[in-house]
């Protein structure tokens, strides 16, 4: 090992043991991947202009209550919030995570996030993605088609002997290649026996080879955050919602992973689509 590796590795941290999972625990954490990713393909099937955050809230609570699952967003109070009202998050154009369901009506160029995280069996797993409602800008585009890339360059990145830190670093890295700005305050994290299990933080900027070391049975959410103009954020008033400080396009993509021998398995995609 050269030097600068070993000076690399000396900033790493080990994750507390206590948060990695079993393959009995994965395999629930993937039931309620699968389960919240049929929400995720049957919003992207149905979503189109006119219809209302709120009824697109009903139809996912719908699948989620039917496949036996609940929703850990409903009710959830971390420090300086109100509860959070509902199963689902739902953001549009500006808004870049964290919007609360209701009569806000989709328009043909918006962009859509369904952010979902599922309950099963006593295991979360967490997802989420932007996509266009009809025709978008080439501008739209180039976010949607940038934020998904960073993702699965950043889930490349999770495997043993990386780092949190080498996650982030590869997402940044791709986001500034391509002219777009990384949202800082908000960042992966641990998830599994809850939706935000506070052992880890997967930033979306970092310097490569800090952060938590990679092992296996660790299981977290990678999800880059990324803005067509400049990174900086703001709160709106419901206490919930995160918007792009200058008003411009936000993207969101989302996928729970659990780190195993070779590399990492993706938890949240569609069963049988080759990517676990
Ligand atoms: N799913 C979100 C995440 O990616 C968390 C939503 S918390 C809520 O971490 F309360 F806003 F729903
Ligand atoms: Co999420
Ligand atoms: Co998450």
């Amino acid at each position: 090992m050269n030097r600068l590796l070993n000076k690399r590795r000396r900033t790493a941290a080990q994750v507390d043991p206590r948060v990695l999972k079993t393959p009995a625990d994965i395999e629930k954490m993937r039931a309620a991947g699968i389960l919240a990713r049929k929400v995720i393909e049957t919003i992207m099937a149905e979503a189109s202009a006119g219809m209302t955050t709120g009824e697109i809230e009903d139809r996912a609570a719908a699948i989620i209550a039917a496949g036996g699952g609940t929703s850990p967003c409903l009710g959830y109070t971390p420090p300086g919030h109100p509860p959070y009202p509902a199963w689902t998050c739902t953001s549009v154009n500006e808004e870049i995570v964290h919007a609360i369901p209701g009569q806000k009506r989709l328009q043909d160029g918006d962009l859509f996030t369904m952010d979902c995280c599922v309950t099963l069996d006593g295991f979360v797993a967490d997802t989420a993605v932007t996509f266009p409602i009809g025709e978008v800008s080439p501008e739209a585009r180039h976010l949607l088609k940038i934020t998904e890339e960073a993702l699965y360059i950043g889930i490349k990145q999770a495997k043993p002997g990386n780092t949190t830190g080498d996650i982030g670093w590869a997402i940044q890295k791709h986001a500034e290649a391509n002219g777009l700005s990384v949202v800082r305050e908000l960042h992966g994290h641990g998830v599994g026996r809850a939706m935000h299990e506070g052992a880890i933080d997967v930033p979306n900027y970092a310097m490569p080879g800090t952060g938590i070391l990679l092992v296996p049975g660790m299981t977290f959410a990678i999800e880059p955050m990324f803005n067509l103009g400049s990174k900086n954020i703001r709160t709106l008033n419901d206490g919930w919602t995160i918007v792009t400080a200058d008003g411009k396009l936000s993207a969101h993509f989302e996928h729970t992973v659990a780190i195993t021998t070779g590399g990492c398995r993706i938890l949240t995609s569609a069963p049988n689509n080759g990517l676990n």
